[in-house]
This record gives structure tokens, sequence and C-alpha cells, in this order.
């Protein structure tokens, strides 16, 4: 796939930072040219976090598209708490000012990998 390889890791936590276990998180996104696939399922997926809480995935940098900045969807479900809705940003775009429901809470944490970049973020939800 065209892009730039994107390897996007956390973990799910409790408020007190206990890992979450069975959390799914659903995620979906653009692809580089900022085109969702609206037929299939071409990069969109779901995992659930084991006993550490963790969820990785690999993925391609979405593109920006009219009113929107770069950003990754994801739902994060958990027996209990309910359902987080939400989206993932990218630091130094300079779109993101312009875009209205740009929230710099959601940033992710980059780095330079050997095959892209290497993100990370994790979720609280409120257990
Ligand atoms: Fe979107």
């Amino acid at each position: 796939m065209a892009g730039t390889r994107l390897a996007l890791s956390g973990r799910v936590l409790s408020r007190d930072c206990r890992p979450i276990a069975g959390a799914r998180l659903d995620f979906w996104q653009a692809d580089a040219s900022g085109t969702y696939d609206n037929a299939g399922y071409r990069l969109r997926g779901n995992q659930t976090t084991g006993s550490d809480g963790r969820f990785a995935l690999v993925t391609v940098v979405p593109g920006e598209y009219p009113g929107r900045t770069e950003h990754i969807h994801v739902k994060v479900q958990h027996a209990g708490t309910g359902t987080l809705t939400t989206q993932l940003y990218f630091p130094g775009v300079s779109k993101n000012q312009q875009d209205s429901i740009f929230d710099a809470r959601l940033l992710l944490k980059i780095e330079p990998s050997e095959s892209g970049l290497a993100a990370t973020y994790d979720f609280v939800l409120d257990a």
C-alpha cells in the first residue's frame, strides 16, 4: 500500500493505571491519499487487548481530505465502561489548527523507525 508505514501501539488503562484486558479497539481510516474504502474493509479492523492491556497495529499515515486534518478513527469498547468513540491526530500537521474538531489531547506520540514511523497512545477508560 502506498504511504508512510505507521506502527501504532499503546495500552488501554483504567483511571488508576491498571491494564484493561478484553477491551475491543476498532480502527478505521483513510488511505494515504485521503480516501476511505466505503465498499469493503480496507484500513478497517479490530482487536481485543490481552491481560497487559496492549494493542498494536501496522498501517499507513492517513491523508487529509477536505475539511479534515490527518486522523485515525477509533472506538474502544469494554464491558462496564461504555464505548469511547474518538480520533487520534498527528503532531506537527499544519491543518490541525484549521480542523474544528481537532483536540491536542488526542495527539499521537511519534518517532521515526527503521520502516517508517512508530506512534503510541494510551487510552484511559472510566474503570
Ligand atoms: Fe475521518
